[in-house]
């Protein structure tokens, strides 16, 4: 059978270049990186931007790898055309709040013959959470990713859905916010292992047409992380227990911004229903072999030095 060619969208981001480097190492996949032409205001999930140079560093050693890179003004059908020819697999890591960037990718695709679309996900179960009943901007949020893979699905198009839960770096600093008491086991995914476990799946036959909800890098209780993140630093990590009421206080306090997408996770996570999960752990049946990044390694080369920017930069705005 001959190798499927996946190209990735939003390639130098957290996730997107998590996933390159996988698919390299993997080899499994023909690899292509759609690179942006202009056309899009720059974005990020965290507020941080990735510098021009960093990009051409980043494209410059892939294409060394092996790696072919396509130009495209991606607000254009008529150039996304071609440079989406032979992609079997369209993997779109997107920003948060870029997520409309994609319209444009999906009837593209169907008219360059592409066979599946991954949209930027990596979160909640979406498809739940745009029913909750408190209206908050993560749930905005939500009912737009929704939206796409009906509009994927409306295109002809074969999907795979991957929420990935919590990702840790956003949730560490301190006093960690913890939703609600924390004992109620959860998924945890690092950049680096979202990235990491999307060729995985990708390559099980079981993600065609499914919502395939991982936790890449852990399945533990928020008590559990946080214990183990004070046995790997050796030392007390503040913490506080906020439920439901404590959430929607600090929502309403929040002004506009990154920060308020964040606390309305906390607000969309208090007031899950049993029974309804925003997060599972398909990997644990389909991926048994994959590995998310060992806590002890995680925690001190990759969480910390993140929280460290994440904190300077709340500061600095
Ligand atoms: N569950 C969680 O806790 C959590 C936390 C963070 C993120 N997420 C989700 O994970 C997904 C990926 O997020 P990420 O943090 O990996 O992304 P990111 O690192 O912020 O992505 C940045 C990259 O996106 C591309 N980009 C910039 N502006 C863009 C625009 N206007 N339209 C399209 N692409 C643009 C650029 O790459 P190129 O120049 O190479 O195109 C840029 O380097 C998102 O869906 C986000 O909601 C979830």
């Amino acid at each position: 059978m001959s190798r499927k060619t996946v190209t990735v969208f939003a390639a130098t981001g957290s996730a997107g270049s998590a996933c390159v480097e996988e698919l390299l190492r993997q080899d499994v996949f023909n690899v292509q990186v759609l690179a942006r032409a202009g056309g899009l205001q720059e974005k990020s999930s965290s507020g941080l931007l990735n510098s021009v140079d960093t990009k051409q560093q980043r494209w410059d050693d892939w294409r060394r790898r092996g790696v072919v890179v396509k130009q495209a003004d991606v607000t254009d059908h008529a150039s996304l055309i071609p440079a989406l020819e032979g992609t079997d697999y369209l993997v779109s890591c997107v920003p948060l709040f870029a997520t409309e960037s994609q319209y444009p990718l999906i009837w593209a695709a169907k008219e360059a013959g592409v066979e599946r679309f991954v949209p930027s996900e990596f979160g909640f179960i979406y498809e739940w959470e745009q029913f909750w009943p408190t209206d908050n901007a993560h749930k905005t949020a939500a009912r737009q990713k929704a939206f796409i893979r009906r509009v994927i699905e409306l295109a002809g198009l074969d999907f795979t859905i991957i929420p990935a839960g919590l990702w840790i770096e956003y949730f560490m600093p301190e006093p960690v916010a913890v939703m609600g008491d924390g004992n109620t086991k959860i998924s945890w995914s690092s950049a680096c292992d979202v990235g990491r476990i999307i060729p995985h799946v990708l390559a099980h036959p079981a993600s065609r047409n499914a919502v395939c909800p991982v936790a890449a890098t852990a399945y533990l209780t928020w008590n559990e992380l946080l214990d183990a993140r004070e046995r790997i630093l050796g030392r007390k990590v503040e913490r506080v227990y906020l439920g439901h009421e404590d959430w929607l206080k600090a929502y309403d306090e929040t002004p506009d911004g990154p920060m308020k997408a964040i606390v309305g996770i906390g607000v969309s996570a208090t007031e899950c229903p049993e029974g309804m999960p925003l997060w599972a752990h398909w990997n644990a049946m389909h991926l048994p072999a994959f590995k998310g990044t060992p806590l002890e390694q995680l925690f001190p080369e990759y969480i910390e030095p993140r929280v460290r920017e994440l904190q300077a930069m709340l500061g600095a705005a």
